[in-house]
């Protein structure tokens, strides 16, 4: 390591980021593990987003929640609301178990024209479509346990209450048939659902949100099939000017890295039944923690996704006391194409810009030819962003460290033609076996240019690769924060490198 570069790189760093330590206070929401730039509860247990809808300026987050515990529970809809996706304000508990049940994961539509009838004079319904989840049927062997219900608030997501009619979708005896995601098709006039129903995704429709008809049936003999098909959500996006649709669906476990993940098809849908373009499985991220994501309603052309930032094989595990589990960054959602396929791309909002500090340029100059750039840093969140231009991909590496020897290594390897998060060393693991682990995401670009976008929080990375095609999500838990970073580029150009430190969202 060139000692002169090196250093200069790191003094440039820590005068930029000494002035904010890493804060280890008890204050809620900045407990050790505490993410600083995403949402979690104030405290206790959180899974799925649910009914994420945009509606008359404000971003509302509705999400899995056990207000008792920090495990999973009895399952009521906890709720937050966001001006710009990414400074959330927890609000009351939106909707408790009932006779019914627990309330599963589902959506939130606006019924602008009274479709519904729950609407009031002027003021339109906010419809909560959602499993109800029957505990003592499931314990007695039934097969119906899961109905899909609706709730109702007129007052822009205040109060809510329950339709007397549920539930509203009765289930023919299939085990696993939840997780609802509708929205207005305009061309038919009419509402369509997308069900998961066992091992495919089940279409219905409907013009008042109480009566459902179903349409077909979509995936029983493709894509990914390791574990039950959960929380889908179907909606159109432009290439090129040309309509898509895209149908995700998360999966447990069978993920492409063990666990829990969310496959994606992209296809055609003709407001009855989807036919997809092509027959390879493509996962939206690849990495162990980005489960059961949706994308918010009511955002127009704009395609905004938010993923829970866990995996059932561990998620009850995870060493955080006060609150378990978070969402992942807001990622924008695009369609590309590349080896002669259609591919989606996340990237995270540009309303992250919000909570950017500053932007340290890293001069190109001293990076040329460098190798292993070492910094010192003593902060998160930050972003980063690299950028290589190369005759060649080759190896190279993030690294962050603290003086424990405790490392978590974010890489691209040349070989193999995939980029990784390692965390086998990446601090405490103990809680469950199947933590330690590299996972990886194959390369789809065939770019000669790199790039690489790292959202780092105190306990999460979220990688971007070339574009947001290639994406890793990974959570880890460090006995001391990092302080350290490091960089192995082999002497490739790096074009840009960037960090950009974030302020706390709290
Ligand atoms: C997905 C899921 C959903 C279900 C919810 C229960 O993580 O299993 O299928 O509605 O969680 O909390």
């Amino acid at each position: 390591m060139d000692i002169k570069k090196g250093l200069l790189i790191g003094s440039i760093l820590m005068a930029a980021l000494s002035s904010q330590a890493q804060k280890t206070t008890t204050k809620p929401y900045h407990e050790p593990y505490r993410l600083q730039a995403h949402f979690s509860p104030k405290a206790h247990w959180v899974n799925d987003p649910n009914g994420m809808v945009y509606y008359k300026g404000t971003y509302h987050l509705f999400f899995q929640h056990y207000p008792k515990g920090t495990v999973w529970g009895p399952m009521h809809w906890g709720h937050a609301i966001s001006k710009d996706m990414i400074h959330w304000k927890e609000l009351p508990i939106a909707l408790y178990p009932d006779q019914l049940g627990y309330i599963f994961s589902g959506s939130v539509v606006i019924d602008e024209n009274n479709t519904s009838g729950l609407g009031a004079k002027g003021k339109p319904a906010m419809v909560a479509i959602f499993t109800h989840h029957d505990p003592k049927g499931e314990k007695a062997g039934s097969s119906k346990f899961q109905n899909q219900s609706l709730a109702y608030s007129i007052d822009e997501g205040q109060t809510w209450k329950k339709y007397a009619g549920n539930p509203v979708l009765k289930n023919p005896g299939i085990k696993d048939f939840r997780d609802p995601k509708v929205f207005w098709y305009d061309k038919d006039k009419k509402w369509v659902m997308s069900l998961a129903t066992k091992d495919r995704i089940t279409f219905y429709s409907s013009l008042n949100l109480k009566d459902w008809k179903k349409e077909s049936d979509f995936g029983q003999m493709l894509g990914a099939h390791g574990g039950v098909w959960e929380c889908p959500d179907l909606f159109p996006l432009k290439l090129n000017g040309k309509e898509y649709w895209v149908l995700l669906v998360s999966i447990n476990p069978g993920g492409p890295n063990k666990g829990s993940a969310t496959q994606y098809f992209v296809g055609h849908f003709d407001g009855k039944v989807f036919t997809p373009t092509s027959t390879q499985t493509k996962w939206i991220d690849y990495g162990p923690d980005d489960y059961a994501g949706v994308t918010f309603g009511n955002t127009g052309n704009r395609k905004v996704f938010l993923g829970w930032m866990g995996n059932w094989d561990y998620a009850n595990q995870v060493p955080t006391v006060k609150w378990r589990n978070a969402m992942t960054i807001p990622r924008e959602l695009s369609l590309k194409l590349t080896t002669g396929d259609i591919y989606l791309a996340s990237n995270p909002v540009k309303e992250i810009k919000k909570v950017v500090a500053k932007t340290i340029k890293v001069d190109a100059a001293l990076l040329a030819k460098n190798n292993n750039i070492f910094s010192v840093i003593k902060q998160t969140p930050t972003q980063y962003t690299l950028k290589f231009k190369t005759q060649a991909v080759k190896d190279y590496s993030v690294m962050l460290s603290n003086a424990n020897g405790e490392q978590l290594i974010v890489g691209y390897d040349a070989k193999n033609s995939r980029y990784y998060i390692d965390r086998t060393k990446a601090g405490q693991h103990g809680f469950s076996k199947d933590f330690a682990t590299i996972s990886y995401v194959p390369r789809v670009s065939t770019s000669l240019e790199s790039d690489m976008q790292l959202v780092v929080d105190a306990s999460s990375v979220e990688l971007f690769a070339d574009g947001g095609l290639s994406n890793l999500t990974g959570v880890f838990f460090p006995k001391k924060p990092y302080t350290r970073l490091s960089m192995v580029n082999n002497g490739m150009e790096i074009e840009d490198l960037e960090l950009q430190p974030l302020r706390s969202i709290w």
